[in-house]
Order: C-alpha cells, then sequence, then structure tokens
C-alpha cells in the first residue's frame, strides 16, 4: 500500500513530531493537520478543525480519503473520536473511549492494575471526605492524593505531611476545586522515573526507546510541576533488565488484561513507571503519546513509523529499528508559565530549519532515515506578519542528537542558545539525572 493520504490530529510539539516522522514515510504522500500550528504550517497542511470536533474530523477524512488518522491528544480520545471513525471504516490509530479510561479515570486504571496484579502503588478509592481522612491517618506521609479526571497536570498532590495531604482532600472532596469527582489515596513510592511507551492493538505491544521527562519548571527539579520542560531517550540510569521487566510485568500483562475485561486497547499506551527497590511500578497510564517524550523517541527510531502501525493494525507483530544515536530535548517555554504569560512576543528563530522547510509543503521530499543533529519542533508558535511569536505555554521544543548524551545535549543547547526572545525561558539540565551517573 502506498501514495497514502494521513490526518494527524492536535496542535503542539508532539503532533509536529509526529507529521515529521510521518514524512520520512516512502508510503504517505499527504499529510494534514488538524488543527496544527503555525510552525508545523510551515511544512505540512493545516486544517482549522478542533481536536474534539469529531463531525468535523470524520466528514474531512472522508472527503480526502484519509487512509490513516494518528490521534495526539487525550481529549479527542475521551469523546470517542476513535470510536466514530471505526463505525465509519476509517482506520484510525488510538483507543476506543472505553479503552481511554485507561488514563482517563484512575480508577479505572487502578482497579485494573489490582485486578490483574500489575505492579503499582496500593490505594484506595474515596467520594466521602471524612472516610478519605479517617484512611489518611491510618496511613500517614509522605503520601499521594489523586484527583479521579483531568485537572490540567494539577490533580496531584505529593504530600509529605499528613496537614498537607489533609488540605489536598478538603479542595478535591469538600470544595470541588476539579469538578465533583472522587479522589484515590495512594502509598508513596520513590526511585527514578521513566517513560516507556509502546505501540499496542489488542495483545500485541511493540515497545519503543524509554525516555526521561522534566516535569519542574526550574532547574534541579525546583518550581511548580508542568506538561514537561524537556525529555531525553535513552535512560541510563534505567538498566535493560528492569526495562525488559517493565515490558513483561507491565505492558503485556496490561495490553492482555484490556483484551480480557472487554475494552482491548489500540494506539499508544504510555506507562509512567517508577523503578523502586523493588521493581519497577507504574504511576500513570497515558492512552496517547507523550509529550515531550515523542519529540525524542521518534529521532531515534529507524524504522517506518507508518509501515509499523499499518502492519501492526493489519495483525502482524514488526521489529522496530532504533538509530544507536542519543537525544536530548529543551523545552524553551513562555515567562510565567505553567501560569500567566503573555503571547504574540517576537521569537527570532534563525538557522537552517525555517529556510529548509520552505516549500516543501505536501511534497514530503524530505525522506531520509539518517539520525537528525537538531530538530526544532513548535509547541506553540503564531506567525504574525511573517515574524514568529509565542502562542501557548510550552513554545518550542529543540531536539538534538549525537553520538553520546553528551553530544546530543551539546547540540540541543547550541540551538536554543542561537534562539532569541525575551520572553523565553528554557531549563539548562535536561538529562541530569543520567549525565550525572555517566
Ligand atoms: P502524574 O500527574 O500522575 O503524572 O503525577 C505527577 C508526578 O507525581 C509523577 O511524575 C510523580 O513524580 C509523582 N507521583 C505520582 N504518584 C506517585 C506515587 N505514588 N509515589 C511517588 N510519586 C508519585
Ligand atoms: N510527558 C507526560 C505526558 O505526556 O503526560
Amino acid at each position: 500500500m502506498d501514495n497514502l493520504n494521513v490526518l494527524i490530529i492536535g496542535r503542539g510539539g508532539r503532533e509536529h513530531a509526529i507529521a515529521w516522522k510521518t514524512a520520512q514515510s516512502p508510503l504517505v504522500s499527504k499529510i494534514f493537520v488538524a488543527p496544527g500550528n503555525a510552525g508545523i504550517a510551515e511544512s505540512f497542511e493545516c486544517i482549522n478543525i478542533d481536536e474534539t470536533d469529531t463531525e468535523k474530523l470524520l466528514l474531512f477524512a472522508k472527503e480526502q480519503s484519509i487512509h490513516l488518522t494518528i490521534v495526539g491528544p487525550e481529549g479527542a480520545l475521551m469523546s470517542g473520536i476513535v470510536d466514530e471513525f471505526r463505525k465509519n471504516n476509517l482506520r484510525i490509530f488510538g483507543p476506543t473511549q472505553n479503552a481511554a479510561q485507561i488514563e482517563g479515570s484512575k480508577q479505572f486504571s487502578k482497579e485494573l492494575m489490582q485486578k490483574y496484579r500489575i505492579p503499582t502503588a496500593a490505594f484506595e478509592v474515596f467520594d466521602n471526605y471524612e472516610n478519605a481522612k479517617q484512611y489518611l491517618h491510618s496511613k500517614g506521609a509522605p503520601i499521594v492524593i489523586k484527583y479521579d479526571g483531568l485537572a490540567a497536570g494539577k490533580g496531584v498532590v505529593v504530600a509529605t505531611t499528613t496537614e498537607e495531604a489533609d488540605r489536598a482532600l478538603q479542595g478535591m472532596l469538600l470544595h470541588n476545586k476539579f469538578g465533583k469527582g472522587k479522589v484515590v489515596i495512594e502509598e508513596f513510592l520513590s526511585g527514578p522515573e521513566f517513560s516507556l511507551m509502546a505501540f499496542v492493538h489488542n495483545e500485541t505491544v511493540l515497545p519503543l526507546s524509554i525516555a526521561q521527562d522534566h516535569k519542574r519548571a526550574f532547574d534541579g527539579d525546583t518550581g511548580p510541576n508542568t506538561g514537561g520542560m524537556g525529555a531525553y531517550t535513552p535512560v541510563p540510569i534505567i538498566p535493560q533488565t528492569a526495562v525488559d521487566e517493565a515490558v513483561n510485568t507491565i505492558m503485556r500483562p496490561t495490553a492482555k488484561a484490556m483484551v480480557d475485561s472487554g475494552t482491548p486497547f489500540t494506539g499508544i499506551l504510555y506507562g509512567g513507571l517508577i523503578l523502586t527497590e523493588d521493581r519497577p511500578k507504574v504511576i500513570e497510564f497515558n492512552a496517547r503519546f507523550g509529550d515531550p517524550e515523542t519529540e525524542v523517541v521518534l529521532p531515534k527510531m529507524k524504522s517506518d513509523m507508518i509501515e509499523i502501525i499499518l502492519e501492526l493494525l493489519d495483525g502482524q507483530t514488526p521489529e522496530i529499528e532504533w538509530h544507536e544515536n542519543a537525544f536530548l530535548g529543551v523545552v524553551m517555554a513562555s515567562k510565567g508559565y505553567p501560569a500567566e504569560f503573555e503571547k504574540g512576543i517576537e521569537i527570532e528563530i534563525g538557522g537552517e530549519e525555517g529556510r529548509k522547510e520552505k516549500g516543501e509543503r505536501n511534497t514530503l521530499n524530505s525522506y531520509s532515515i539518517k539520525a537528525p543533529l537538531v530538530e526544532t519542533f513548535h509547541c506553540g508558535t503564531a506567525k504574525i506578519n511573517g515574524k514568529w511569536v509565542n502562542n501557548g505555554g510550552r513554545v518550542l521544543m529543540v531536539v538534538g542528537g549525537g553520538a553520546t548524551l553528551e553530544n546530543a545535549k551539546e547540540n540541543a543547547y547550541q540551538k536554543v542558545k542561537q534562539i532569541n526572545s525575551d520572553n523565553l525561558f528554557y531549563r539548562n539540565d535536561i538529562g541530569w539525572q543520567s549525565l550525572l551517573n555517566n
């Protein structure tokens, strides 16, 4: 199968990386991104349809004879886009609304893990404040309080004292800070965290190279939690034996559990894992590509991603090949993020990429399986009078590649320093956990 038309849904750095990787497939002739962003629009055709407007996306996919749709953000999955596309016999890579609960409902994912003995923190679910408080006091601190539902990354409190945990419970259960919902109270786990994504179709699981995200805003893992300030792959502080154990005791059993419980999973299963002294355990599952992990993991992938996805959906078990190189990406964010920030302030991006991409819209003559040395993915940019400006919290993700993690880091930061804006900030220590240990 070739001459494929591919539709990518979403508007961030993750979707830019998915489109970039898709463009390297000789099977593909046209790529559309809905809605995309100004940076993505430099090289791909962006369609002004919102991620959750399933009806319009469906119509567009039919009109343009889209052969494969890849879904980025969780919102679209949870609103049931996969179910609708499938009903209309359109091929789409992502989980159904029911299967996406593995991300959307902490209660669903925790109960699945408990039932199928998938290693995770011990937990209880509460909707009543008094009961929750009683349980909290029986366990003591440190302890973790999680709102059960989407809370824009703010629904997790890792409390070091019972007072702090109690305040979180009051906010979530008495004052409905995120809406009327349940709360999961769970055991505090410690160890290095890593992200293990896999292409999954029913019981078939193809693990990707592991990555590490940096959730805090500032150097030294300080400041507020963000969507992620940078990532790198591979992660040398996590031994291969632990990765293999995670694949065999977490990812494969979870895919099987989803099949056995009547919610078979197709798409990217993202394990947010922690390597405790005991073994790898699950902190959370996501039902989609991680952001910013995808921006480093896809450059590391040597295989044709589209071929892999099509074979997987066809019931086959293809092998994924990887570049030897390491990749490290630095997020450049708007000053003020993750709180309030100003938009529309100029950024000078400069460099080769801006020029190289011009005029390549949908011609896809950039086919190459070479590992890149530097790629700039746009997370939240706009163009005003021909000039780049910031248009989101996370603005750019600059990814460097190299023979070692150190080389990858040098290449990434060299490019970061060429990007000028008074309004952007970034972390200087992406990769620190692994680089300190080398
Ligand atoms: P989440 O929003 O679920 O990704 O959680 C955000 C962060 O909270 C994670 O990356 C962990 O650093 C921390 N966290 C969540 N659950 C636990 C846990 N059970 N033990 C220790 N840290 C946790
Ligand atoms: N990087 C974490 C996430 O995508 O949720």
